[in-house]
């Protein structure tokens, strides 16, 4: 496939407007929304249930859909998860772990979080006692390793991102990982802005609990999200949801569970977001995960560069290698949001506030950003459109 081009041809939003909020959600490519469409006009019905051809075919590829996540993420069929989002991952893994923690026992996280990675740790500390530690790191979002390394010490979950949301640093996720295992911690990884622009895969990131939505870099449909569990927790987590679909025999004094991943599914499921996330990572796929990062670094290349150029201040980390398709700046003395509706006016779609890591914004001494952040459907040419309405906004400043 030739990039951008031949993706931006299967989106036809990207010739009427600048789109630059991917870190919100992605825009959708027709064979995504084919094979939803497929599903609903063609086999709609229930999965797992029916003995009719119908539910069987809605069955089988629900089932095929969930192979597809695995592979994508190495992990086993049976360790795939659907989900709302990310952010109901996180919940469930917070809820779902709850009592192997003791009172004292210590959570590490880093000040970088979402928002969504960071309250369900918080409430469990709550509940429990429990001490809620962060790693230190700098205003670029860089961790100090040293740091990382103390604190992971005789800690009993490690809860990391992958990539930040707000300020586009990738983190040593791989590392963390290696330190939570040496030390018999949990390690949870948010996969939210890593998963579809980057290579994610739950063994080389000593992952226990990883989670993602469809509906960002994957370019699925919202409402359909996964969640990890490695094998070796199956009997650990307890379902923070039971009910239908999610036992082997019930009577009215007790239950029984069924096994993964059934256990941990309550409920009908979201039976079409799933096949259109399917969709969406063989599209992906089929772009090839290096050219989607290729592309984006090379955006992201030349808007600090052009920010630079116009002495726009950006936030995030210098060092390129550690930089994803996200650049969060300001125009002082403008609000984010008015400079969003000033890109707007010119259909240029970015993000502005606080971007749900209010923390990031409190330590940085700012009330927000703005962020253009990117998929691998945007163009130079569209980050030149974008850095002339930024020297044309800085001329009328004046
Ligand atoms: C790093 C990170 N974690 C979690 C989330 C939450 O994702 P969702 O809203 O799909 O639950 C986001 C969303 O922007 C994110 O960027």
């Amino acid at each position: 496939m030739r990039i951008p081009e031949d993706v931006r041809k299967d989106i036809p939003l990207t010739s009427e407007v600048i789109y630059f909020d991917n870190t919100a959600t992605s825009l959708t490519p027709k064979p995504v929304i084919e094979a939803m469409d497929e599903y609903y006009l063609k086999y709609r019905a229930n999965v797992h249930r029916g003995v009719h051809r119908l539910s069987q075919m809605a069955t089988h590829r629900y089932e095929e859909s969930r192979k597809v996540v695995a592979d994508f993420i190495n992990a086993k069929f049976e360790e795939v998860v659907f989900t709302k989002n990310t952010s109901e991952s996180l919940n469930l893994v917070a809820l779902g772990m709850e009592n192997i923690f003791k009172p004292g026992d210590r959570i590490v996280t880093t000040p970088y979080e979402h928002h969504s990675d960071l309250l369900p740790w918080q409430r469990l500390a709550k509940r429990k006692g429990l001490r809620l530690e962060f790693i230190e790191g700098d205003d670029e979002g860089n961790l100090d390793l040293s740091d990382a390394e103390k604190k992971i010490k005789g800690a009993k979950l490690v809860a990391v991102q992958h990539v930040s949301n707000a300020l586009g640093v990738i983190h040593e996720v791989e590392e963390l990982g290696k330190l939570a295992k040496e030390e018999g911690a949990i390690f949870v990884v948010d996969a939210a802005q890593s998963a579809g622009h980057m290579e994610v895969d739950v063994k080389k990131l000593h992952a226990d609990f990883l989670a993602f939505s469809g509906h960002k870099g994957p370019m699925g449909p919202t409402g359909i999200g996964v969640l990890y569990i490695n094998e070796e927790f199956f009997d650990v987590f307890e379902p923070p949801l039971i009910g239908g679909g999610t036992i082997k025999d019930v009577d009215l004094d007790g239950y029984r569970l069924t096994e993964p991943p059934e256990r941990f599914e309550a409920g009908t499921p979201n039976i079409g977001g799933a096949i259109g996330l399917a969709a969406g990572i063989r599209y992906i796929k089929r772009i090839g995960l290096e050219k989607i990062e290729r592309q984006e670094r090379k955006l992201v290349r030349r808007t600090v560069e052009g920010l630079d150029e116009l002495g726009i201040p950006w936030y995030g980390p210098r060092n390129p290698k550690k930089h994803a398709g996200v650049v969060s700046f300001n125009v002082p003395p403008l609000h984010p949001h008015d400079v969003a509706a000033i890109l707007d006016e010119r259909s240029i779609m970015v993000r502005s506030g606080h971007h749900c890591a209010l923390p990031v914004m409190k330590k940085l001494g700012i009330n927000g950003t703005v962020r253009a952040s990117f998929h691998v459907y945007n163009s130079l040419e569209e980050v030149e459109t974008f850095l002339g309405v930024m020297e044309e906004l800085l001329r009328n400043l004046k």
